[in-house]
């Protein structure tokens, strides 16, 4: 067997914590750090507080630490060169580079890298000019949505009703500062129609393993109503991604895709989140990220039944056999409970109390996203607080038992969305 791994785990999410929880018991373990991770992450691992934004400060805890893997989990790390410095080092990593992160901290690299590959999107072009942006929404023969190129934590698009209210987003990202930096440069891009999925990719180079698709639920609201937020829940796999689907996404999406990485002289390693807009003419690309989704890495990990650890050590060294990944059949549900405000203004502190490790079913995770230890206290310290995740053969009992945590789980004004699965389960009724 391969020698044992020291492997540090960067961010601070209920991504973070599904990722802790996924390569915990990997016997390749030989010792586990997250920096900065959270309360829920405390309790699993050693916690560092070093920010996943400190470049340099993750860099060197990595090099001093003798670490031999390091599994990052946020975007703007990525943005930043955290991966080139650490390989630089000799390092491995499993997340892209610089240059790969690219395809979601610039949507105007992302579309042009579309277009350039023939790859199905919404038909869209880039502006830095605000006339020249007004005059293309004013003209072109379909609704637009309008984007800001740059990473906006999940604000950068606005859905417009109106022309008129499509020139005055475009205005104010490019001369309001609206969104800063990130809003410079914006997409102008035509409104598509259909059912979103995410599609998760861990990729090494053109090889890559195919994760169940994932719906996620942005909407604060049950029904899908209300602002969006950073997500309330998620299932896979999900349906909608028929096998026809999921056929036309490998060859019109990926393999161009991961093709034109490879001419761009990107060698791509880590996660590919492929965010796809069912449309009567096949799937097409909304986006892409290059980290696993919130929440839908807590429904994935529970479906990876290979050792993740060893994947994700196999694709940092450039050597992924896909052939030798084990996904779970069965279903994944998370629930994700939040403070009360979100996605406005919420109160933090608020004590937590939480199952004991005996109360939690078999294929059922309590994951963490904003909290905190202090002392032998678990404290909220974000919006979106716990993750409850069940697994089970159906759709409905994945859902039973992710929601059977709520009676166990709780603190001053939390609350979640009951309608996780709402599509899928409707469309199953019908059947
Ligand atoms: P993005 O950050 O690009 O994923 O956009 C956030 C959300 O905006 C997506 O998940 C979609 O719901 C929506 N969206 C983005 N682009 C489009 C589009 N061209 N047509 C319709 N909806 C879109
Ligand atoms: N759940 C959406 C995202 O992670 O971008």
């Amino acid at each position: 067997m391969a020698s044992k791994l020291k492997v540090l785990i960067v961010g601070s999410g209920g991504r973070e914590h599904a990722l802790v929880k996924a390569v915990k018991n990997s016997p390749m373990l030989e010792k586990l750090v997250c920096a900065p991770g959270n309360g829920g992450i405390s309790r699993d691992c050693e916690t560092v507080n070093v920010a996943a934004e400190d470049v340099a400060g993750i860099a060197k805890l990595a090099k001093d630490g003798g670490f031999n893997l390091v599994i990052c989990g946020p975007e703007v790390p990525l943005s930043m060169g955290l991966a080139d410095e650490l390989r630089a080092a000799g390092v491995a990593v499993y997340g892209p580079n610089k240059d790969g992160a690219t395809l979601e901290a610039s949507k105007a690299f992302s579309k042009d890298f579309l277009k350039k590959y023939n790859i199905p999107t919404a038909k869209g072009e880039n502006f830095t000019d605000a006339k020249a942006a007004e005059e293309y929404i004013k003209n072109a023969p379909f609704d637009v949505v309008i984007k800001a190129s740059g990473l906006a934590a999940g604000k950068g698009v606005v859905i417009p009703e109106t022309r008129e209210e499509a020139v005055a987003a475009a205005r104010e990202m490019l001369e309001g500062g609206m969104l800063g930096e990130s809003g410079k440069e914006i997409v102008v891009e035509e409104k598509m129609e259909g059912e979103e999925a995410s599609i998760m990719l861990m990729v090494c180079g053109t090889d890559y393993v195919m994760l169940p698709a994932s719906q996620d639920h942005k909407r604060v609201g049950e029904g899908d109503t209300g602002p969006n937020t950073g997500g309330m829940g998620a299932y896979a796999p999900a349906a909608v991604a028929t096998e026809s689907v999921l056929a036309a996404v490998r060859k019109t999406i990926i393999a161009p895709t991961l093709e034109g990485l490879k001419k761009e002289g990107i060698d791509y390693r880590g996660t590919l989140y492929v965010g796809i807009m069912i449309t009567s003419e096949g799937p097409k690309v909304v986006e892409f990220n290059v980290r696993f989704g919130d929440p839908e890495c807590q429904v994935l990990m529970p479906l990876v039944e290979s050792d993740a650890l060893e994947l994700m050590n196999d694709i940092a060294n450039g050597k992924l056999d896909p052939s030798k990944v084990k996904i779970r059949d069965g279903f994944a549900a998370v629930v994700v409970m939040c403070a009360q405000g979100y996605p406005g203004s919420y109160r933090k502190g608020e004590k937590i109390c939480l199952p004991e490790d005996s109360e939690i079913p078999d294929g059922a995770w309590v994951i963490h996203a904003g909290t905190k230890a202090s002392g032998a206290d678990i404290l909220t310290s974000g919006g979106r607080v716990i993750g409850l995740t069940g697994t089970g053969e159906t759709l409905q009992e994945a859902l039973d038992k992710a929601y059977g945590l709520l009676g166990k789980t709780s603190f001053m004004g939390a609350f979640c969305r009951r309608d996780i699965g709402h599509r899928e389960l409707a469309r199953l009724k019908a059947k």
